[in-house]
């Protein structure tokens, strides 16, 4: 259009898009270690949310807070050092925006008004020209605009964090280190908070030590939520639980939970070692027991096959395993504490043949010698258990042995065995 003004800018121009793109590149540098480190968190976060019963289990409360603590120290440096970049760099940028603008604008006016060697025309289509050029403008605000959603994350993770815990212990709580008698649900309502809907509806029963209780029901008829209230992950609504005759909630929390092992369907396995896995909670744990537990969970030779044995990192950002092999682990993992009580919500899903196998079996180890609560779905399960407790719409509807329920035709039970329960 015109060769002076041109070349005006591609003088003025490159100079200024370098700084700009400079400026960009360190910020998206440090925002791309930013996101890191958020991911990292939230990684760690997941875990722990979705493991939040396991971690209360093992009462490692305190070790998980101090892990995050470290982790977000870390993450606010990040933030501290964008937002000095960010702040001297806006300014930076505007400026030389400004000065680069107002100079083509100057020039360009010059040529068009007092050289008119170029036309107005020209002169605008070739402003829209330098404006296309200016991507790396584009770019420092989409960083900002990740920059800002981070902390918008940062700031809910927050909120939940300072969410008050419900489940607290009594004034002066009992201690107890042993398991002898019986566990008694008496006349045990519960709703969740966000409904006044009835879960469990006047739940009554004793358990003996020793023994293994089947509890069937169909999907959604309150079985995860009758077994919850035993390690109060909730509290009951009416009613109460003793233990060995003292109420539950006069029992220190770490004592309860101490004589209870959990597993779920949700295996949760942490970003460590195989080892620290296997001895979740436990300070200083030999080898040789940790290896024989995994024995006992028939997961000793699939663990021997990862690439550093027990020392491999497991976990979400670590090597992947089966759902069998998870399982097989946090059987480990429970039969390694040996508590007196175990809580099985087993496994419906599909599990492949082989893995079946050998959970059945290593669940069946488990329960040996125990006072088990298991939520059973495998026939083999029920069969083997000394009373199955039937559930319905969170009301205990039968109660008893295979055969006898089975007889009744218009039961529940038989029912659930036609349509359920498989091998
Ligand atoms: N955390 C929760 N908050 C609110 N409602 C829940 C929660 N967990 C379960 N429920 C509800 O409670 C009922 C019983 O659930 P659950 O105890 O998981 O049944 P089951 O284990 O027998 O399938 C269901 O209607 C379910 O939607
Ligand atoms: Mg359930």
């Amino acid at each position: 259009i015109s060769w002076q003004l041109t070349l005006f800018s591609l003088i003025v121009l490159p100079f200024s898009l370098i700084i700009i793109s400079y400026i960009g590149l360190i910020l998206r540098k440090q925002s791309g270690l930013l996101q890191q480190k958020m991911a990292d968190i939230t990684t760690n976060l997941h875990e722990t949310i979705t493991g939040v019963k396991i971690v209360k289990a093992f009462g490692m409360e305190e070790y998980e807070n101090k892990k995050f603590f470290s982790e977000t120290q870390k993450f606010f440096k990040l933030v501290l050092r964008i937002t000095r970049i960010r702040n001297i760099s806006s300014p930076v940028t505007e400026f030389l925006s400004v000065i680069v603008g107002v100079l083509i604008i100057y020039f360009g006016a010059q040529l068009v008004i007092v050289d008119k060697s170029i036309k107005p025309s020209e002169f605008i289509t070739f402003l829209f020209a330098i404006f296309q050029l200016m991507p790396p403008v584009k770019e420092l605000s989409s960083v900002n605009n990740r920059i800002q959603e981070s902390s918008a994350a940062a700031e809910r993770i927050f909120e939940i964090l300072d969410t008050e815990p419900k489940i607290k212990n009594a004034e002066s709580p009992v201690t107890v280190n042993s398991f002898k008698e019986s566990i008694t649900f008496k006349d045990v309502s519960f709703h969740y908070d966000d409904s006044d809907e009835l879960i469990l509806d006047r739940i009554n029963l004793e358990v003996k030590r020793g023994t293994i209780n089947a509890i069937v029901g169909s999907s959604g008829a309150g079985k995860t939520t009758m077994v919850d209230l035993l390690p109060r992950f909730y509290d009951p609504t009416s009613g109460k639980i003793l233990l060995d005759g003292i109420d539950i909630k006069e029992i220190r929390i770490e004592d309860l939970r101490r004589l209870m092992g959990i597993v779920t369907q949700e295996t949760v396995l942490f970003n460590e070692s195989v080892i620290r896995n296997i001895a979740y909670g436990l300070e200083n744990c030999d080898k040789e027991k940790v290896i024989e537990a995994a024995k006992a969970a028939n997961a000793h030779n699939f663990i021997l096959e990862l690439p550093k044995g027990y020392d491999t990192i497991i976990g979400e950002k670590g090597t992947k395993l089966s759902g069998g092999q998870r399982q097989r682990l946090s059987i480990a993992r429970a039969l390694l504490k040996n508590h007196p009580i175990m809580i099985l919500d087993e496994a419906t899903s599909s599990l492949d043949n082989e893995s079946e196998v050998l959970v059945q079996e290593a669940i069946e180890r488990l329960m040996q010698d125990r006072t088990t609560f298991v939520i059973a779905h495998r026939l083999s399960t029920i069969r083997n258990s000394d009373r199955i407790i039937v559930l319905d719409k969170g009301k205990i509807v039968q109660d008893g042995k295979h055969e006898g329920l089975l007889a009744d035709q218009s039961g529940i039970y038989r029912k659930l065995y036609e349509l359920q329960f498989r091998d």
